[in-house]
């Protein structure tokens, strides 16, 4: 193929002030415990792409700013919205109180398969993703409204965190954009 690739200065990207003033995706992102601070920078880098409203940091997940994190986000610290709170529980409790579904990203009996997982219309959804090797905890899975899992076909027994916040957040953002007029998020 010849097709030119863009220069960055082509693909319209929003200002720091832009992104703050855009209308955000009803998505809200909870690390309980993420060890590793390039993770924790990767989610930061997809959140930003997808417009998320919020990302908790709970537990022992590192805060910004830190060169390790700075690493993988790429300046995403400085337009997502984020908050620290050491328990996670609290914030999935705090965030039901506020009408929001907060959803454990697992695999546990009963999870929804996330090609089977419909957000409701109208609904903000958080979603919650655990420590590498861990998982979400055992009571944050408890409290939560519903679990949903990525289906894995191959040998491995799971993915990476960061990996899997990009599979689940592109794949609610279709479903959510698909409620809503689409042009008001896909055009710049
Ligand atoms: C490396 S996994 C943790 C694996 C760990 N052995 C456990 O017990 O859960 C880190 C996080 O990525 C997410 N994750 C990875 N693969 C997943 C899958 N197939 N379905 C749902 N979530 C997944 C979950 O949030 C999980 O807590």
């Amino acid at each position: 193929m010849e097709n030119r690739k863009l220069k960055n200065s082509e693909l319209e990207r929003k200002s720091v002030e832009e992104f703050k003033e855009a209308k955000k995706t009803p998505i809200i992102v909870i690390l309980d415990n993420i060890r590793s601070l390039n993770n924790i920078g990767s989610v930061f880098r997809t959140a930003d792409a997808f417009l998320i409203e919020k990302i908790y940091l709970c537990g022992i997940t590192a805060r910004p700013p830190h060169k390790d994190i700075q690493k993988t986000a790429l300046g995403a610290t400085e337009t997502v919205d984020w908050e620290y709170t050491e328990n996670t529980l609290d914030v999935v409790k705090r965030l039901q109180k506020e009408k929001v579904k907060v959803f454990s990203v697992e695999q546990a009996e009963g999870a929804v398969m996330l090609n089977d997982f419909q957000p409701e219309k109208g609904e903000t959804c958080a979603v919650v993703f655990g420590n590498e090797v861990k998982g979400v905890q055992q009571e944050v899975v408890t409290a939560s409204d519903g679990i949903i899992e990525i289906p894995q076909l191959g040998s491995k027994h799971s993915l990476n965190i960061a990996v899997s916040t990009g599979v689940i957040l592109w794949d609610l953002f279709v479903k959510i954009s698909s409620h809503t007029s689409r042009n008001s998020y896909f055009s710049h």
